[in-house]
């Protein structure tokens, strides 16, 4: 972790969760990080918690749908750090029920914010990266990017589709001297599993949602962030945490059958959940 100190670093999504966790050791190693959220208030306030024990963290109000704001937060940044060692791609939001009960406004939320979000941020600072000759972008998809999910077609799309942008974008970057990695968290405790500030679920309540995911055996949040930043230290591409969600992913791999009839006895799960829920 020495090799951060003084690193430059844009954490996107940084006021909860995987994000927070992830500030909290960066601050800790000596980095200077930037927490960029829409919940500034939340922000603001672990950015001074954190400022409290000598790390150098500062909070921005960002929301990554706006790709002006984007722009201009990074531009900020580079503008009073000198460069941008870091971008964490790492806002999100989970949209989860059966492909039959979402909207338009369903599709549209999930897309805009965990695909085009890190589009905003790839064109915000890749640019400033490629003529800094380094630079790492480390986007964060999911486990639900690489394998056969249930009742998460959208979360899942979008998280696919950032592993695919990120393997991509990796093979190109490296002959700018940039890096990009992807991060596919597990179940990690946070407060997405119970729906987070801006997600929702369509047919299952939070309480039901809790016992879903506590089912799935969580990770703690900073036990996370350090084996994930250990692994991003590594350059890896694609960084599984926790490593026993790998079984699943090679599933996927070995059988896609196979691996879709695992999603199907999940649906089932999901689907006896919901049937004890009073329809809202
Ligand atoms: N916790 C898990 O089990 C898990 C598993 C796989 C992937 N992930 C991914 O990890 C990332 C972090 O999630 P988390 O678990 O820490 O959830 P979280 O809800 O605790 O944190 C998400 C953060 O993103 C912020 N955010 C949401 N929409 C935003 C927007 N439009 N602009 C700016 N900020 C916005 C929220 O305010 C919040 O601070 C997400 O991309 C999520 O999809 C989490």
């Amino acid at each position: 972790m020495a090799q951060l100190s003084g690193k430059v670093v844009f954490i996107t999504g940084g006021a909860s969760g995987i994000g927070a966790a992830l500030t909290a050791r960066l601050g800790a190693a000596g980095a200077q990080v930037w927490i960029a959220d829409r919940q500034f208030g939340v922000a603001e306030e672990l950015a001074q918690r954190l400022r409290d024990t000598g790390a150098r963290v500062h909070a921005v109000e960002l929301d990554v749908r706006d790709p002006a704001a984007f722009a201009t937060a990074i531009a900020a940044t580079v503008q009073t750090a000198g460069r941008i060692d870091y971008l964490f791609n790492n806002a999100g939001i989970g949209i989860g029920g059966e492909v039959d009960t979402l909207t338009l406004d369903d599709w549209n939320d999930i897309i805009d914010v965990n695909l085009r979000g890190v589009v905003h941020g790839i064109q915000a600072a890749y640019p400033i990266m490629i003529r800094q000759g380094s630079g790492h972008i480390v986007n964060t998809a999911s486990m639900a990017g690489l394998v056969t999910t249930s009742a998460q077609a959208g979360y899942s799309a979008t998280k696919h589709a950032v592993v695919a942008l990120s393997k991509t974008m990796r093979v190109e970057a490296a002959t700018h001297g940039v890096r990009v990695s992807v991060l596919c968290p597990g179940v990690v405790r946070t407060p997405i599993l119970s729906g987070g500030a801006y997600g929702r679920n369509k047919s299952v309540s939070r309480e039901d949602l809790v016992k879903l995911g506590e089912a799935l055996r969580p990770m703690d949040a900073d036990d996370f962030a350090d084996r994930a930043l250990r692994a991003v230290l590594r350059n890896e591409a694609i960084i599984v945490v926790p490593r026993w969600w790998k079984a699943l992913w090679y599933l996927e791999r070995l059988s896609p059958a196979l691996s879709m009839r695992t999603a199907a006895a999940a649906l089932k799960r999901t689907r006896e959940v919901q049937s004890a829920v009073p329809p809202q």
